[in-house]
Order: structure tokens, then sequence, then C-alpha cells
């Protein structure tokens, strides 16, 4: 039966049925469809254009049919096309005419828009929410690793000695962008479409605001064509999730890298790694590459649905059905990936020594050996060319700069003293960058403090 059929006198065809239909996906948004649905039938018996008694049946009848949804009892149908026809024909059904009422001043375009509107309200809090986790993970292995020194990297070459807790923290601010990012898109939907119907607004007295208040919505949209054609607030979801996901991926490449021999910085836990069908010795880090692998399909759906809205006329077209997948897919990939993550860096090992030994023979203290000759007032440019012969001359004789003796340094540099041994310890390199942001020990503990203060709260606080 199509709620529609009125004006027409042949049945769709079941090819067009199974193309055009939505319910396969759309289902997941039973539970705001209903309350869309059960705050549009107040507002309409608020406005005396439905009965209260009618408004109540309509209310009871679509909880019970949300209990039957989640109870696995109602089956959805591909015939009536997607969730909001479904869920009005199985009202019908039930509670018979005051059924029929309940798509009075409504269409389905105001109607989607609020569905999904109040869905990622609660995604985008939840979300925010295992991000926190995330970074608090981090925050507990910067703690544990506040004493540890590593290599830097530019270009994945060694560069300058941090400490592994700075790593750490670089992470914990990056997440929190995107915590702000999701905080400040909830602003944009949380408002509430309900009254543009189709495009044009509609006829009945509606009062927007109160109906926008039952169901938790700040705001009201300003122009109805806008209500049921814009999809930015969802695109910029997809792009704060993108962002998200990009960071996520770059973290987990450094896992997979840390965790390989070459490197061996870390050991990650039994639990949070596989092992190989054919070879015996492996173990691989397929948790933190199947969380790299995904960031490429939230990307995806970013250029696809701008792709999909880039030449749309006002105001709906069927085209933004299309925005579904895209939006369940990215909730899903960011939900399942922040759920493996946040465990997979609490459980996993922090190696010092090797890190240690890698920043050794890195040559990592060679900035700081130009930095002691500045002081002793040679022009930077030459002791960074006197410091690179010092580095060709070890390379050459297979030597670490803490190899060479006072006196080995003097014959590149005369300049040095014997004060200079300890300028180019790998503590006194890291001890030396004690400005704001640097990696000195004092300067990471304010970076600590401040990064416990950021993950003590939620930005968001919804339904989960
Ligand atoms: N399933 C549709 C969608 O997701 C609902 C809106 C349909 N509106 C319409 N006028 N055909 O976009």
């Amino acid at each position: 039966m199509k709620l529609w059929g009125g004006r027409f006198t042949r049945p769709t065809d079941t090819r067009v049925d199974d193309f055009h239909s939505s319910i396969g996906f759309d289902w997941q948004l039973y539970r705001y469809d209903i309350m869309g649905s059960q705050a549009h039938a107040r507002g309409l018996a608020r406005a005396r254009v439905i009965t209260e008694a009618d408004a109540d049946l309509i209310v009871e009848g679509l909880e019970q049919i949300l209990t039957d949804i989640e109870a696995g009892k109602l089956p959805f149908s591909v015939e009536a096309e997607d969730i909001h026809m479904n869920i009005e024909a199985e009202l019908i059904a039930r509670i018979g005419e005051p059924g029929r009422r309940l798509h009075t001043g409504r269409s389905r375009n105001d109607q989607v828009a609020v569905d999904t509107r109040l869905y990622l309200k609660d995604q985008l809090s939840k979300i925010e929410g295992m991000i926190l986790e995330l970074q608090q993970a981090l925050v507990e292995q910067a703690e544990a690793t506040k004493n540890y020194i590593m290599p830097g990297f530019t270009h994945l070459q060694p560069a300058q000695p941090i400490l592994a807790a700075h790593h750490f923290l670089a992470y914990v601010e990056m997440f929190q962008r995107d915590r702000e990012r999701l905080a400040d898109c909830y602003k944009r939907v949380d408002v509430c479409p309900l009254g543009a119907g189709a495009l044009a607004g509609v006829t009945y007295p509606i009062d927007r605001e109160w109906v926008a208040q039952q169901l938790g919505f700040s705001a009201v949209t300003a122009n109805s064509l806008d209500a049921v054609s814009a999809r930015d607030y969802l695109i910029e979801f997809i792009s704060a999730a993108g962002i998200l996901m990009m960071h996520i991926s770059r973290l987990c490449e450094e896992i997979i890298l840390w965790a390989t021999p070459a490197f061996n910085f870390i050991e990650l836990d039994d639990a949070f790694s596989t092992g190989s069908s054919i070879m015996p010795q492996k173990k691989n880090p397929d948790v933190a590459e199947l969380a790299r692998g995904k960031t490429g399909r939230v990307v995806g759906h970013l250029v696809g649905l701008l792709t999909m809205m880039k030449g749309l006329p006002l105001a709906y077209n069927k085209d933004m059905q299309e925005d579904k997948e895209a939006m369940f897919d990215t909730v899903h990939t960011c939900v399942g990936v922040l759920g493996v993550m946040t465990p997979m860096i609490r459980s996993m090992q922090v190696k010092p020594e090797r890190m240690e030994n890698a920043c050794v023979e890195g040559f990592l203290t060679a900035t700081d050996l130009a930095d002691y000759l500045v002081r002793k007032g040679v022009p930077f440019r030459s002791a960074h060319e006197i410091v690179g012969k010092i580095v060709l001359y070890c390379t050459e004789n297979q030597l670490t700069l803490a190899d060479l003796s006072t006196a080995e340094l003097r014959r590149f540099a005369p300049e040095a003293d014997d004060d200079v041994q300890e300028t180019i310890s790998l503590q006194a390199s890291v001890n030396a960058r004690m400005v704001i942001g640097g990696t000195a020990p004092a300067a990471v503990e304010n970076a600590l403090s401040r990064a416990r203060k950021l993950v003590a709260d939620r930005l968001l606080r919804g339904a989960n």
C-alpha cells in the first residue's frame, strides 16, 4: 500500500521499489522518527488542528510501535519505501483514522531533516565522549613516559630528542580540536526544521518553537527552503569526522612503525595484535592498520556528499537520500575505530631503552652542539657547518657524538670547552627546550596539567 497512491492508476514497478527504497538503511532513524512524530502530533493538538484525544492515540500508538521495533517484532517493508512511511503506515494499520491525521502540516522533507538532526545530535555527543576517552588513554601514557627520551623526527629521519610524553601530548591536542569541531558542528545541527513542510512552510498555526523545545532543539530554522534542502550540517560532521580519522590514522601509522623490529619502541598487547596464518613468528598490528585504512571511507563519504549536493537546485531532491548511508557509515566507522583505539593505546608498553638508543645512533644532539658553539661566539651558519663535519667524521668512523672526547671535538671546533659534554647529552638537550610548548620536563609537566584539565570534561552532553 502506497501512502501517496491517489493520483496513480498503476502500481510502482517492483524494480523501482527496490531501487529507490531507503528502508534498508534509514530504519536506523526509527527512534528519532517516532520522537519527531510524537512532538508534531502534540504540536498539531496545541494548534487545535487535531484533538487532544487523537494526539494521545497517535503518541501512544507510536510508543507501542517503538517497543515492537526494539523487540524485533516489526518487520519493515521495501514497498513502503522508507522509515517514515513504514512507521506511518503501521500507525494507520493500528489506530486507523487518527493515524491518518498525523501527516497534517508536515512533509517527509521536513520529517527526514528533523530525524537526521536528532540522530546526529546523539551521535556527535557519543563520538565526542569516545574521543575524550582516547585522550585520557594518551594522557595516561604521557604520565607513564614523562621521563623517557625518544627521537623526534622530521622527514622520518631522527631530528632532536624529545620526551615520549611530549609526543603523546601532541595527539591530545589534535583530538581536543576534533572534539571542539564536533561541538561547534553541534550548534548548527541543533536547529529544528519542522514546520518547513515540503518547502514553503505550512498553513497550520503550529507553534514551531514549542515543538522544537519538546524535541530539545535550541532554535528553529529561519527559512523553509533552506530547512528542507540544507545538508551542510551533515557534510560538516563528515568533514570533522574525516579530520578526526586522519589524526587517528597518523597515530596508527606511528604505532605500526614503532611496533616493527626496526624501531621496537613499543610492544602492543597480545589482545590487540594478531598472528599470521603462515608465519609463526608474526605479531601484526592489524587493529592500527585497519583503523588507518578506514580513514579512506570517511574521506570518500565527504567527497561523495559534496559532489552529490553541488548541483542541486532548491529545495528537496531525491538525490539527497544518498546522504544516509554516508552518515551512518561515518558514525559506525568512528565509533568502531575509537572503541578499539582507546584500549589498544592504554595497553601498549613503551620501551625506554630502545628509544634512547635510537637517539644516540641518530646524532640527535647535533643542533645542541651547534647552539653551544653559537653561545661561544661562532655564527650559527658556521656552527652548522662545523657540526656537519663532526657528524660526517663520526659516520665514517662508526662513532656517536658521545664517543668523542673534548679534545677530538676541539679539532673541529677550538671554541669547545669541557662543558661541551654536558650540553650535548640527551637530557641537557631536552632540558634546554623550556619554551611554552617545548619538550623540557618542566614544560611537559605544565602541558600535562593542561591536558588533565582538557580531559576532565565533556564538551557535549547529549543522551549518551
Ligand atoms: N527517504 C527520503 C530521504 O531520505 C525521505 C524524504 C523523501 N521525500 C520525498 N519528497 N520523496 O531523503
